[in-house]
Parts: structure tokens; C-alpha cells; sequence
């Protein structure tokens, strides 16, 4: 701009010379935008209300989705199956918001190295998951997935389980406290390959 031109009040000029301004006002953007988005997310009954039959996860369940987080399951797998065609012919029909409500924290993830795993409740019989998880060769030739042979001698740490299940408790699982108080007891004799099986196979089963 020519020396002599003045400009008045908060003109471009003074915004794009000055970093200060510049990064203040991008922030009163970015926050605007993101309340504009976000905000209504927590008050929306598609993603606030559980979907027509979804229960939270049984003791059993619960123990199962602590291997898989553990074992990093998620770094191979992704759970939600995105609105589109290909997706949708391959995996079943799309994830939505209710399906997740007692997920905490959410697996949906974006690594695919091996299929997406949110509707894989019911596709294979406990043996089959029994066999692949104990060498993946067994039944995928070709698979790359690791073996996870130990799991069947682990047993599942019910001790845990109560207090695991008063927290998703807080977060909005309705769990009575007769469930939560006989957690360990229905958990007894299992292994980390029941507890892992028994997660995969309800997985995705309240919406096909
Ligand atoms: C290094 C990447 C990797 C990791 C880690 C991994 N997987 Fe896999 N998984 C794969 C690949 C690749 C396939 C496809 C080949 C096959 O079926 O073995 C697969 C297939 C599967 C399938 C069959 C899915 C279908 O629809 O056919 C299940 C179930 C599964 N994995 C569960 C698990 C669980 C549970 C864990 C954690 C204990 C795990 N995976 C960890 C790579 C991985």
C-alpha cells in the first residue's frame, strides 16, 4: 500500500503485518466453527440415544474389549464402516452414531492392515475365531495377522471387572448392581480367548 493512502480501524494491512492479531483472530474463527459443529453433536438424539436393542457389554465382554485394546488390536483394525458402496457390500450396512454409545473409549480407528471388525458379530462360529486367533495360518493361508496363541492360557482378571464396570457405569452404561456385583463370578474359569471371542461376536449384531 502507497504510503499515503491511510487506512482506518482494523484494516487487512494491520492484521496481516501483525502476528498477534493474525493468530488471535484465526482462533475466534477456529472456535466459532468448532462450536458451530460440535456442540450440537452432545445434544442430538442420533448421537447421544443407543440404537434399538444395543445392550452394554457383558462382564465377559468387557474383559475381552480390555485384551483387544491391550493386545493392540485396533492398530490392525478399524470398527466403523463408512456410507459408501464398497464399504457397505463388503463389511453390512454403515456404522452410526447409536451403535457406540457404551464405547468407551471408541475403537473405530482408521488403520486397515486387516478387515474392518464392526460387524463381524456372528460371521464365523467361536471355533473358527478359536483357531484363527490361536495361528491365523491355520485358516488364512495368506494372513499376516500375529498369533495369538497365550491368550487361551490367560486367564480373565475378574478381580478388575467391578470397578471397571462402575466407571462405564458413570460414563452412561446401565449396568444394576447386582450385574456389576457378580462380574467376577460370571467371568470364572474363563480365558482371554473366551473374553476376546465373546467381544468379537457381538460385535455389530444390533444393526445388519
Ligand atoms: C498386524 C496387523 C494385525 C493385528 C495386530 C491384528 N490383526 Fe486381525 N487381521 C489382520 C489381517 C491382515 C486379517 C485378514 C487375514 C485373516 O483373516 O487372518 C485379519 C483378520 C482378522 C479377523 C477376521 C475378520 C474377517 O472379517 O474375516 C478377525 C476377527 C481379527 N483379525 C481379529 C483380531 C484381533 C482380536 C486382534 C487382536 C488380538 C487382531 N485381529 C490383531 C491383521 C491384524
Amino acid at each position: 500500500m502507497a504510503q499515503n493512502q491511510k487506512s482506518g480501524g482494523l484494516s487487512h494491512e494491520k492484521i496481516e503485518t501483525s502476528n498477534f492479531l493474525m493468530i488471535v483472530l484465526i482462533l475466534i474463527v477456529l472456535l466459532f466453527g468448532g462450536m458451530v459443529e460440535i456442540v450440537p453433536l452432545f445434544f442430538q438424539k442420533s448421537t447421544t440415544q443407543p440404537i434399538e436393542g444395543l445392550k452394554p457389554y457383558t462382564a465377559l465382554q468387557v474383559a475381552g474389549r480390555d485384551v483387544y485394546v491391550r493386545e493392540g488390536c485396533y492398530n490392525c483394525h478399524s470398527q466403523m464402516i463408512r456410507p459408501f458402496r464398497a464399504e457397505t457390500l463388503r463389511y453390512g450396512s454403515y456404522s452410526v452414531a447409536g451403535e457406540f454409545v457404551y464405547d468407551h473409549p471408541f475403537q473405530w480407528g482408521s488403520k486397515r492392515t486387516g478387515p474392518d471388525l464392526a460387524r463381524v458379530g456372528g460371521r464365523y462360529s467361536d471355533e473358527w475365531h478359536r483357531i484363527h486367533l490361536n495361528n491365523p495360518r491355520d485358516v488364512v493361508p495368506e494372513s499376516n495377522m500375529p498369533a495369538y496363541s497365550w491368550l487361551e492360557k490367560n486367564p480373565v482378571d475378574g478381580a478388575s471387572l467391578p470397578a471397571h464396570m462402575k466407571g462405564l457405569r458413570t460414563l452412561g452404561a446401565p449396568y444394576s448392581d447386582e450385574e456389576i456385583a457378580k462380574a467376577a463370578e460370571d467371568v470364572k474359569g474363563k480365558s482371554e480367548m473366551d473374553a476376546v471371542i465373546a467381544y468379537l461376536q457381538g460385535m455389530g449384531i444390533h444393526r445388519k
